[in-house]
């Protein structure tokens, strides 16, 4: 199979392009490399460009007529959707358009989306199922929903067939270590408990201690990048085999706390993860966890890397060298 992966040169992406690789399919990466990096694109060819450049996409269509597109090209930094709202309206819902329009003219017609457990919003009952309300409390989470409304709409139309995969907590590394997280800013928990307990950077601030979890901290539900990446090889197929369209949570449907993640990280640095007691941000609810019955059933998904000991263990082996090069 021939897949354009948008964002492929980002953090999941990359992860995906390298197993599509991996399993003899052809990734082509079609990236505008604003948080992407370059090295990761190793698998395929790169087009550096921008999903809302029409002509960008009408040419790699034309060039590389891709059988199916994932699409994992957003902007995805909350705090600065907040701030920016119009821009994340702009990248993640029109430049999604864009891309909907372009597989139309080229007759393409299947498409693996990167959704959030973020366009559920507040939890009305756990663990998440994909019946549950989507009322998501963010611009980044908005954004999200209006694709997966377009995309609804789009399959109801009879246009294309969709995937929205809704994933929980990306984490971990490619197992050689070629791949990894890397955000600027990242906000993310486990890169950052690791660059505190290696000595880099101040301690990390533990939002809200008093939630009625087990040891007072958030729980989340964190999936090996490499589970993830599975996933969508899995979603592939089912489009390709049924012509039918779904949402899916990816997650492992077991909750870690930020607590147990610290601790986690602490026992694979050897060292413990100073970290400052903070109070609860707004818009943090104490636990989000995926069910993830859907996922096994429809596409005979396992989390086999997730337990968060190997997640932590995959993610220092990427970080390591990197941040004993920042520190000389
Ligand atoms: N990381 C997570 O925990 C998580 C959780 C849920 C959903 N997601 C979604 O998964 C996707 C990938 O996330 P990630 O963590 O790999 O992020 P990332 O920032 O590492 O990757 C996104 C990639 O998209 C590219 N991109 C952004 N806008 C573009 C544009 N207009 N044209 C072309 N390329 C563009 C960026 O350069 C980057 O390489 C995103 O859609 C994100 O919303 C991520």
């Amino acid at each position: 199979m021939k897949v354009l992966v948008l964002g492929g040169a980002g953090y999941i992406g990359a992860h995906a392009a390298k197993a599509l690789a991996r399993r003899g399919d052809q990734p082509v990466v079609f990236d505008n490399l604003s948080a992407g990096r370059r090295e990761f694109v190793k698998w395929g060819p790169l087009v550096e460009a921008d999903i809302r450049d029409r002509a960008a996409l009408d040419a790699a269509f034309r060039a590389y007529r891709p059988d199916a597109v994932l699409h994992f090209a957003a902007s995805i930094e909350v705090g600065i959707g907040e701030r920016e709202p119009v821009a994340f309206w702009e990248n993640n819902v029109a430049g999604s358009l864009g891309v909907l329009a372009a597989m139309q003219r080229h007759g393409c017609r299947n498409i693996v989306f990167s959704s959030t457990c973020a366009v559920y919003g507040e939890p009305e009952y756990l663990p998440l199922d994909e019946r549950h309300a989507r009322q998501p409390i963010n611009t980044y989470g908005r954004t999200k929903l209006a694709v997966e409304q377009a995309l609804e709409d789009a399959a109801r139309a009879g246009v294309i067939d969709f995937a929205a995969l809704r994933y929980f907590n990306a984490s971990g590394a490619s197992r050689d270590g070629d791949i990894g997280e890397e955000h600027e800013p990242e906000t993310h928990l486990i890169p950052n408990a690791l660059k505190a307990a290696a000595g880099i950077g101040g301690p990390m601030q533990v939002f809200g201690t008093n939630f009625a979890t087990r040891d007072g901290s958030c729980v989340r539900d964190f999936i090996h990048v490499d589970d993830l990446a599975v996933g969508h090889l899995l979603a592939l197929d089912r489009l390709a085999g049924r012509r039918e369209s779904f949402a899916c949570n990816l997650g492992t449907g077991q909750g870690v706390t930020v607590l147990e993640v610290l601790d986690a990280v602490g026992q694979v640095v050897g060292r413990p993860v100073p970290r400052l007691l903070a109070e609860r941000r707004q818009g943090d609810a104490p636990e989000l966890y995926a069910d993830i019955g859907f996922a096994r059933e429809a596409l005979r998904f396992t989390p086999r890397r997730s337990s968060i000991q190997e997640i932590v263990q995959d993610a220092w082996r990427y970080h390591e060298p990197r941040f004993r090069s920042e520190a000389a």
